[in-house]
Formats: structure tokens, C-alpha cells, sequence
């Protein structure tokens, strides 16, 4: 079963009306929200996809091959933001996504 990332109506509703030419998403996952933000906005020049776990990437690969001229992978941590764009020359960025979540374990 394809992994259904959570609250994503409302994470879309935020960039509704926006014109994103450069995106950064922290915690790319499998994919799910950078598909649904690919499609809701042609207008992304490039979509820089980052995570720290390998597999991830490459399900994520897989699942936006669709977009494969628009998508940069990052292979690190979020937290090194700075350098990942200084490093692909990127001065400035029109969104941001980052998926935070808790975890309760009973
Ligand atoms: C819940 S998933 C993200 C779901 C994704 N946004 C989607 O729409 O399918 C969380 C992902 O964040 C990644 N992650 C967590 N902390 C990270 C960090 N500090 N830097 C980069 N990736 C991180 C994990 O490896 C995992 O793949």
C-alpha cells in the first residue's frame, strides 16, 4: 500500500496562489507531498528533494520519475540547508516543506 502523506490538503493550501519557481523539501520521504506539489505547480523550475535515508530517495526516485528534468536529490540532514544550496550555487528559495511528526507508543 502506497505510504499517504498526512495533512496533505492543508500543506497545499499554503502554497495555494504562490508562484514557486525553487522549492525546498527537508523530509522527502517517499514522495507523496513533492508529487502533489509537482502537479499543483507547474511553474517549479526546480524541486530540491532531501533526506537522510537512502531507500527513501529511492522509492522517492521511483515514484517522480514524471519529474525527473525538475527534481534535485540531496542525500543528508535538513539541518545542512544552508550548505546544500550554497553548494548548487542557490541563493534563495520561494517555499519550504519540512514533515515533523510524533510518535505515541503504548
Ligand atoms: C514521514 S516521512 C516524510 C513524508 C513525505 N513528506 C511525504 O510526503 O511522503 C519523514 C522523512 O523525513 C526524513 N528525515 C527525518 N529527519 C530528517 C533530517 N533531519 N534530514 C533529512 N531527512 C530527514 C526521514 O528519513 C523520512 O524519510
Amino acid at each position: 500500500m502506497p505510504h499517504l502523506p498526512v495533512m496533505l490538503k492543508e500543506s497545499l493550501e499554503l502554497f495555494k496562489g504562490k508562484s514557486l519557481k525553487t522549492f525546498f523539501d527537508g523530509t522527502l520521504g517517499a514522495g507523496g507531498f513533492a508529487r502533489a506539489l509537482l502537479t499543483d505547480h507547474p511553474e517549479i523550475d526546480t524541486y530540491y528533494a532531501c533526506d537522510r535515508d537512502k531507500s527513501a530517495i529511492a522509492i522517492a526516485k521511483e515514484n517522480l520519475k514524471e519529474w525527473s528534468d525538475k527534481v534535485q536529490y540531496i542525500h543528508g540532514n535538513f539541518c545542512d540547508l544552508d550548505r546544500h544550496l550554497d553548494e548548487r550555487g542557490v541563493t534563495q528559495v520561494d517555499g519550504f516543506f519540512l514533515t515533523w511528526g510524533c510518535r505515541q507508543c503504548s
